[in-house]
């Protein structure tokens, strides 16, 4: 006899209960927790610039908010006068121009990604302008994707008029969710009304592309308020759709102590909100793509996945495959063949660098060369639930079975049912793709795994 919906369901409750813990995101492999200080990570990021060539990518996180939500896990603060952002852009302006010193002309930029914070913050003709200081400064291809994540509150028509004339291609709207009285409790009143008249702006501009961020896991969440919400989402017809887990880290986090403990969702009825919004988004025509996104049949998103072009990087899932990515910022992180580096994240150390014309690096990661066929495996499965363990290892140079040890490993899980193990390819059932992160981490040759392992990741589901 077939299982049914609820058997399924019962059966992933009892499979996450078993194999569920704190895992980390796997947006890099290895994780940015294992990035290092180093004296001179400077010159080390300089001499990885001068050496770029082909396709670059570049990423300006905008550290500021008009209001806290108590949610919130981004490196942000709020400011209530506009004096630290001019501040602040004036020595990212100094950033990109050192920058532009070291980089070859011939790179080519493909995609440009403002991420926060808020980085709707800036004014429409301060944005215009650093817009126009990139195009001058950098070859920015004619189709290359701008994307912005955009709080709808700060939206206004110059706003999304600048987005436009700018050449954005993609805004990416933080939503959460369109509960009033979640909203309330997360310190984030927004009116569906707001994000509907946003939505409208974009659209009434010719901005292609709306994503929209919503949340499950949040205080008083339920699995009918989430359908709720999800309802009036696909009312407004976003071409994307990341519908992420809260992550409650108060550890790290302080402020997420202001959500009181006894109002969030436990682990079943995460799960259960998680379900309920994937299969309501999937029924609506949406595609599922890794682990936490949906998106229209025609998305770019959706080609990446089956043309095997989709990628993982800081921002999430992206369809940007350049080689080379660029962190301008505080807190910004970079990536290239050779590893990670990133900005300081305290925004003092980035002024007081920055104005002294260093570079404000302060943490590397060189990749290890047993590090090359981890992060191939870790970031297939993460994008396409499955992975080719002999071909990423031959991809190293390093013979077919350097990884045969962690596929062991997974028996378990294949006796589960969770996947299957054919020789050397691992492929995961999309029925459990919550649980593909438990899956990556027994790749990962840093994870702390087992009792009394430090408690530094959120929840996988
Ligand atoms: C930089 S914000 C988006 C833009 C803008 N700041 C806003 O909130 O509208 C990035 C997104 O990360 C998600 N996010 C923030 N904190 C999170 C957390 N603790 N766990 C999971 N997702 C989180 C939210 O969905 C949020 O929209
Ligand atoms: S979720 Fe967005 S608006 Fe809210 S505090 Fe975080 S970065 Fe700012």
């Amino acid at each position: 006899m077939k299982d049914t919906r609820e058997d399924k369901a019962a059966r992933r409750r009892l499979l996450l209960d078993r194999y569920g813990h704190a895992v980390p995101r796997y947006t890099s492999y290895p994780p940015a927790t294992r990035f290092i200080a180093a004296q001179d990570a400077g010159q080390t990021y300089a001499r990885r610039l001068a050496a770029a060539s082909g396709d670059v990518s570049l990423y300006f996180h905008i550290p500021f908010c008009m209001r806290l939500c108590y949610y919130c896990g981004c490196h942000t603060r709020v400011v209530n006068d506009y004096g630290p952002v001019t501040d602040y852009l004036a020595l990212l302006e100094k950033e990109v121009a050192m920058v532009r010193e070291r980089l070859s002309p011939d790179c080519r930029v493909s995609h440009i990604h403002f991420g926060g914070g808020s980085p709707t913050m800036l004014t429409p003709d301060d944005f215009s302008r650093f817009m126009e200081n990139i195009r001058a400064g950098f070859n920015v291809m004619p189709d290359a994707e701008i994307g912005i994540e955009a709080d709808p509150r700060n939206i206004t028509p110059p706003h999304v008029a600048a987005y436009a004339g700018a050449g954005v291609t993609r805004l990416s709207l933080g939503v959460q969710s369109f509960d009033d009285a979640v909203l309330e409790a997360v310190n984030r009143p927004q009116p569906f009304a707001l994000t509907e008249k946003a939505v409208a702006l974009c659209r009434a501009e010719g901005i292609g592309s709306i994503n929209f961020d919503l949340m499950y896991g949040l205080p008083l969440q339920t699995a009918e308020k989430v359908l709720e919400t999800m309802k009036r989402a696909v009312s407004l017809s976003p071409d994307r759709i990341a519908y992420f887990g809260y992550a409650h880290v108060p550890w790290m986090k302080k402020h997420m102590a202001l959500l009181p403990e006894g109002s969030l969702p436990d682990a079943a009825a995460r799960l259960r909100q998680q379900e309920a919004g994937g299969e309501f988004l999937v029924a609506a025509g949406y595609i599922p793509v890794g682990i936490d996104h949906f998106v229209r049949p025609g998305d770019t998103m959706r080609l990446a996945l089956q043309t095997r072009r989709l990628h993982r990087n800081f921002q999430g899932y992206t369809t940007d495959g350049a080689p080379t990515l660029i962190g301008f910022g505080a807190s910004a992180i970079g990536e290239n063949a050779a590893g990670y580096c990133q900005n300081a994240s305290d925004t003092k150390t980035y002024f007081d660098r920055i104005s002294a014309g260093e570079f404000a690096t302060l943490r590397l990661l060189d990749l290890a060369p047993e590090d090359h066929p981890r992060r191939r495996v870790i970031e297939a499965l993460m994008c396409y639930l499955e992975a080719d363990t002999a071909a990423a290892c031959a991809e190293s140079g390093l013979p077919p079975e350097s990884l045969d040890a962690e596929l062991e490993s997974l028996q378990p899980m294949a006796q589960d049912g969770i996947l299957t193990l054919e020789g050397r390819r691992v492929i995961v059932d999309p029925e459990y793709r919550m649980l593909v992160r438990i899956v990556c981490e027994a790749f990962d040759q840093y994870a702390q795994k087992g009792e009394g392992a430090a408690p530094r990741h959120a929840q996988a589901v």
